[in-house]
């Protein structure tokens, strides 16, 4: 197995390794490659949905997603898709997947099924280094802090997504998410600092209106969205991305009107948050 950093804080390409075959320790070394670099690309896969199902079972439980159409044959599997006479994406703007779950689902596992001829990359943005790089005085202020996280605003009845032509295809509208994380969170698995909040998501901090907690928000926010602590992934038949939600955020490029594109994504269940 060889590897290659995507970019100087986030992200790794792994090379040499079959997923649908990966297990004991080359799925503990994938696993640490993830925690640590936040999502990790492997290419030149052949992954059906099958194997894309037994790898996310090996790795530990999945996360039914609530919202996302799912395969006819396979549940497990989410359909992240933009049909050619959509104008709206799945997952265009900043954001960490679930972090309106008090449990928040560890990560996801997205397969390229149908892609534009060009567009339509993912970027990564590692929290780690967004903590690391914060001004002394920043990271005094958020010490000790929580936040609330929902998704009800997006993907309820009068959500963001309902006023959109992606709003017919989202089932469970009628859900109500609400959650609350420290704002520094310890990767459960490698003690490492992490800034938890996002733009998708987090709406105030705990004892703050949504007013109060604004401008300290946008602060962070403007920060972690920094280009220096972001990877850019071109995908291309055979690409497949894992990813690790505590470490990162993501954000879905929506820059190829008039192509369809075809995600699959399988979420692996997580574990409680700690500072
Ligand atoms: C998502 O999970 O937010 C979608 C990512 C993508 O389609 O690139």
């Amino acid at each position: 197995m060889e590897t290659a950093a995507l970019s100087p804080h986030c992200g790794v390409e792994v090379k040499g390794i079959s997923l649908a075959e990966a297990q004991g320790k080359a799925l503990d070394s994938i696993r640490d490659l993830i925690y640590r670099n936040g999502v990790a690309v492997f290419r030149d896969q052949e992954f059906s949905p099958e194997d894309h199902i037994a790898f996310a079972r090996r790795w530990g439980g999945i996360d039914i997603n609530n919202y996302f159409p799912l395969t006819d044959e396979h549940p497990e599997i989410a359909v992240v898709r933009k049909r050619k006479d959509q104008t709206t994406n799945i997952g265009g703007g900043w954001h960490t997947d679930h972090s309106y779950d008090q449990i928040p689902a560890m990560g996801s596992i997205l397969v390229a099924r149908e892609l534009p001829p060009s567009g339509g990359d993912t970027l990564w943005a590692h929290m780690g280094a967004a903590y690391d790089t914060l001004p002394e005085e920043t990271k005094k202020r958020i010490d000790g802090l929580s936040a609330f996280h929902t998704a009800d605003h997006i993907y309820s009845p009068e959500g963001a997504y309902a006023q959109t032509d992606q709003g017919a295809e989202l089932r469970g509208q009628d859900l109500k998410t609400g959650a609350t994380h420290p704002v520094v969170i310890r990767h459960p698995h490698t003690g490492q600092k992490l800034l938890y909040v996002n733009p998708g998501f987090t709406i105030n901090f705990v004892g703050q209106s949504r007013e109060e907690s604004l401008p300290l928000l946008q602060e962070l926010f403007a920060h972690a969205m920094s280009p220096g602590l972001q990877c850019r992934l071109q995908w291309e038949p055979g690409t497949v991305a894992i990813w690790d939600n505590r470490t990162t955020w993501h954000y879905a490029m929506n820059d190829y009107q008039g192509y369809a594109r075809e995600m699959h994504r399988i979420t692996l269940s997580g574990e409680a948050l700690a500072a």
